[in-house]
């Protein structure tokens, strides 16, 4: 691609450039994509369906602009390199020609199990390169992969195999993390007893742990590749036609299926990556994230593989054998381009800078941040003791529903504020409205922000509900794509994102709906309502603690407490355990019976000086035994 911002000047022209012809901005960009067949208009498109149509009528397969598009350049340079989890054993250096070879073998492996276009594919997975190859077979022969984070429980992953009626699962027997070994194949055996589309599954043996293989239905990755040519033709895919489907918590109900298709994504991942991350040809580039989430399909697997970048994928932890890990990882594959969360800056800050002084970090260039606010301090941290202080540090904004990175730096060039985002990259138009959807205009102001114009990355739908899809983000002010995030635009027009103003919480850069943990601890049978609030914590950014109305019959509160806790990790998996549970007389709430969260959130938060009026609540005196109460 040749659309790299070199300066200021040259961003603020593509931006205007990208904001009066978009159709002409995007069409210049995608024209240096392989496709199939060529697009008969741009982009398509109204908010109110919603109905957005980019790169209409085209065919491609994104698999052919990693691979075919670029191998005579490329066969030879490393795609992945896999850093186990485990420093003592074996890493992979993974060419382009040997990830091609093994992304076409277990794409006929997958076909040979039944598996074709269309077909809805689950990949729960750790960290391993397998998981990468899983994806792209599927992109391959137009299955739709839906990637479930390994730490989900067995019944959050049931859901979403319900959700999506997958026809396959991969995964593998267990996960090293750190210094456990975990458990993944029972995991997937329980959800499957909740199921009934899953036809087979393909096991990959990473720890060579004992589990059941089910006759019929369970297949080992390395038998079902076994003596299965490595040559598979790129299945013709419309450019709308979905790519993958990837849940995501939001404020009511059950996780959604977030829907991405093929052209639009491929085209702004890949201009995205190069831009932000000034990536150029021979550059070495990590992202910390795991593949479950939206960032490590973005960012590790299709941004960076489209770019021709070589990218790092690490399978363990900050912190194993020691929190220099990342540091020596950096050392290791002379990292120029380092991204990774706020959490895991604020988690290592706290070890001092003993883990980090052995290592050089001489090859970074770019660091960078997501997935929440890098608060000001773990910013200086970050851009004085690992980028020395010469490193531009981009902190991105953007959501799994966006696809790629909305807001962020170019990094070098456009000039940083701690814990702003900065400026929108070129096609992407924001806008900021007060409460009642009016545009607030101008610099200098605070609201919720908006988003008036479609890029290519957007999410389509919300598998098998539409209707979900446009009350969520296109229903609460009119005409426009509603993030769900507060933001401030500063004096000089800069963005600084103030965090959601829904019921969502972000714990350690990990979106949890309120309504969604509540749902779960409401699943024990000793629990009469919950209400479930964030609070500020000094490493996860933000905290959950639960508020419960119990039935004590015959059970102290310590074991009660445990039980669900437990309750929360079987239902949804250990990111949603609460930090805090506390058991009281009844919940603050409105005539209308509505829980009055403001309050909540003061309480859990210890901000408890001016609790605003309370006198109109139904119940105004449960405040005070809250209060007294209170776990902190
Ligand atoms: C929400 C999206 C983007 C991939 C990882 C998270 C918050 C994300 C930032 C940032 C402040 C951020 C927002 C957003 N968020 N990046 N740089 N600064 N907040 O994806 O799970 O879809 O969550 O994460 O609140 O809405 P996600």
């Amino acid at each position: 691609m040749s659309d790299k911002i070199q300066t200021l000047t040259g961003y603020f022209h593509e931006y205007g450039k990208s904001v009066t012809n978009p159709e002409e901005f995007w069409a210049k960009i995608a024209d240096s994509f392989h496709w199939q067949k060529r697009w008969d208009k741009v982009v398509e498109w109204d908010f109110k369906g919603p109905n957005v149509k980019w790169f209409v009528n085209a065919k491609l397969n994104i698999t052919e602009n990693i691979f075919e598009r670029n191998m005579y350049t490329l066969g030879d340079k490393p795609a992945i390199i896999w850093e186990p989890n485990d420093p003592k054993e074996q890493n992979q250096i993974i060419t382009y020609k040997e990830l091609f070879h093994r992304v076409n073998q277990f794409a006929n492996a997958m076909k040979a199990q039944g598996v074709g276009k269309g077909d809805r594919v689950i990949i729960y997975m750790p960290m391993i390169p397998e998981a990468a190859v899983a994806m792209l077979a599927c992109a391959r022969i137009g299955a739709i992969h839906s990637v479930v984070f390994a730490g989900f429980s067995s019944s959050a992953l049931a859901d979403r195999i319900n959700d999506c009626s997958a026809k396959m699962v991969l995964t593998s027997d267990g996960n090293f993390r750190g210094a456990k070994s975990i458990p993944v194949k029972p995991v997937v055996d329980e959800a499957l007893e909740k199921t009934s589309t899953v036809e087979k599954v393909i096991v990959y043996q990473r720890t060579h742990e004992n589990v059941s293989m089910k006759g019929g239905r369970d297949i080992w990755w390395h038998d079902a590749i076994d003596e299965v040519p490595d040559v598979c033709k790129a299945e013709e895919m419309d450019s709308e036609d979905m790519l993958f489907i990837l849940y995501t918590s939001g404020s009511t109900g059950k996780p959604k299926g977030v829907v991405h298709t093929c052209g639009g994504y491929m085209v702004y991942t890949n201009y995205s990556f190069e831009n932000v991350f000034q990536y150029s040809k021979g550059d070495v580039y990590w992202c910390t994230a795991d593949v479950g989430w939206i960032t490590g399909h973005s960012y590790i697997v299709y941004g960076p593989l489209l770019a021709g970048a070589t990218t790092v994928m690490f399978e363990g932890v900050p912190t194993f054998p020691d929190a220099g890990r990342f540091w020596k990882i950096v050392d290791k594959y002379k990292v120029n381009q380092f991204y990774t969360a706020p959490t895991a800056i604020r988690a290592l800050q706290a070890f001092g800078t003993d883990p980090v002084s052995p290592y050089k970090l001489d090859s970074l260039k770019v660091i960078g941040s997501v997935g929440e606010p890098i608060n000001e301090e773990a910013w200086h941290w970050y851009h004085s003791h690992i980028g020395k202080g010469k490193c531009p540090l981009v902190d991105t904004w953007w959501q799994t529903e966006t696809g790629g990175i909305m807001i962020s730096p170019i990094a070098g060039i456009t000039p940083t504020k701690p814990s702003y985002a900065t400026l929108p990259l070129p096609g992407i138009q924001l806008v900021i409205v007060d409460g009642d959807g009016k545009e607030l205009q101008g610099n200098s102001v605070e609201g919720n922000l908006c988003i008036k114009y479609p890029w290519p990355s957007m999410l389509r739908t919300t598998y098998g509900d539409h209707e979900r899809c446009k009350q969520t983000y296109f229903s609460t002010f009119k005409n426009l794509y509603f993030t769900g995030d507060g933001v401030k635009r500063d004096e000089d027009g800069y963005y600084r994102i103030l965090g959601r103003v829904d019921d969502v919480i972000n714990v350690s850069g990990h979106r949890m709906g309120t309504a969604e943990v509540e749902n779960a601890i409401n699943e024990h049978p000793k629990v009469v309502e919950s209400a479930v609030v964030g609070f500020p914590h000094d490493i996860k950014g933000q905290g959950i603690y639960a508020f419960v109305i119990c039935d004590m019959e015959g059970r102290s509160e310590e074991n009660l407490i445990a039980e669900i806790k437990e309750t929360v990790n079987k239902i949804i998996g250990p990111i949603a355990r609460p930090d805090h549970i506390q058991i009281v007389p009844g919940l603050p709430k409105t005539r209308s019976g509505k829980i009055m969260r403001r309050i909540l959130r003061k309480i859990a938060s210890k901000d408890t000086d001016n609790m605003g009026d309370i006198s109109t609540l139904l119940n105004p005196e449960v405040v005070e035994a809250i209060k007294e109460g209170a776990k902190l």
